[in-house]
């Protein structure tokens, strides 16, 4: 299968910190590709570049065939390769249904006079999304929540809303960054299993994560990342069995 994301020779510094060190992955299209590694192994900073917060000092990025190591982080949205964070940004003021259709606006901003006008256009296309964001909400179990204020959400139905929210943009490629991290085992259950969903109706994922099982459980492929650098790659088996992964960074798992 093509890949629709590769990522060739990124090092990027911060002062004396050699986050990423000459760092190279791909992702197949419909793939579910995990990245592991210690903390301050480059993780975060890896999935900054490919979604356009930071640019990288050397290397390159090429999504769906195109340089977007350049580009600014919305171009890269609106390409389709949208980014989950490691806290949730949900804004906490907005109810539910809110958040979700906010990721959408900017599909509005372009023509503000249309906006102005409310023209028919505009009027269809908010319904387009109203209709959308409920479907949204109810696939991940927050229908009931759409009118509460998302500060009023929990840590694990943030987590929700956050995923769901990304997919308002529908999305070629989702870029996860800890989906588990800080959610109970009954929640993390139940998101492994939606992302599982996402990936058999043919989403392309690239997950950032700390949760070995579930890693483990839900990736077709693996990178392992240390200071900067990838040091295995292979199938969940393959990461496993591999000793210097075992050493570094799993301690026997
Ligand atoms: N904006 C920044 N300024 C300075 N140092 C940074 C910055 N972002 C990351 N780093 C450093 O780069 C290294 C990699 O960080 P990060 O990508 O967050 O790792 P991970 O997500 O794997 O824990 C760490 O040493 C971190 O302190
Ligand atoms: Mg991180």
């Amino acid at each position: 299968m093509e890949s629709i994301l590769a990522v060739h020779g990124v090092s990027k510094s911060f002062g004396g910190i050699r986050a990423l060190d000459g760092c190279s992955l791909m992702v197949k299209k419909g793939a579910v590709v995990g990245i592991i590694g210690p903390n301050g192994a480059g993780k975060t900073t890896l999935f900054k570049i490919i979604s356009g917060f930071e640019k990288p000092d050397t290397g390159r990025v090429i999504f769906n065939g195109e340089k977007i190591e350049n580009m600014a982080s919305f171009e890269i949205a609106r390409k389709g390769l949208i980014r989950t964070f490691q806290i949730p940004k949900a804004l906490t003021k907005l109810t539910v249904e809110e958040n979700m259709l906010l990721a959408t606006q900017f599909q509005y901003g372009e023509r503000i006079w249309d906006v102005l006008l409310r023209s028919a256009e505009v009027k269809r296309q908010e319904e387009a999304s109203i209709k959308k964001a409920r479907a949204l909400l109810e696939f991940f179990g927050l229908l009931h929540l759409k009118d509460e204020y998302a500060g009023a959400l929990s840590g694990g139905q943030k987590k929700l809303l956050e995923l769901a929210r990304a997919l308002m943009a529908e999305p070629k490629m989702l870029l996860l960054d800890e989906p588990f991290a800080g959610v109970n085992p009954t929640l993390a259950m139940r998101i492994l299993e939606l992302i599982k969903e996402l990936r058999n109706s043919g989403m392309t994922i690239l997950a950032i994560e700390h949760d070995m099982p579930m890693i483990m459980q839900l990736c077709d492929h693996i990178y392992v990342l240390n200071k900067g650098k990838v040091i295995a790659s292979g199938t969940p088996e393959e990461v496993r069995a591999n000793e210097q992964v075992v050493d570094a960074y799993l301690g026997g798992v």
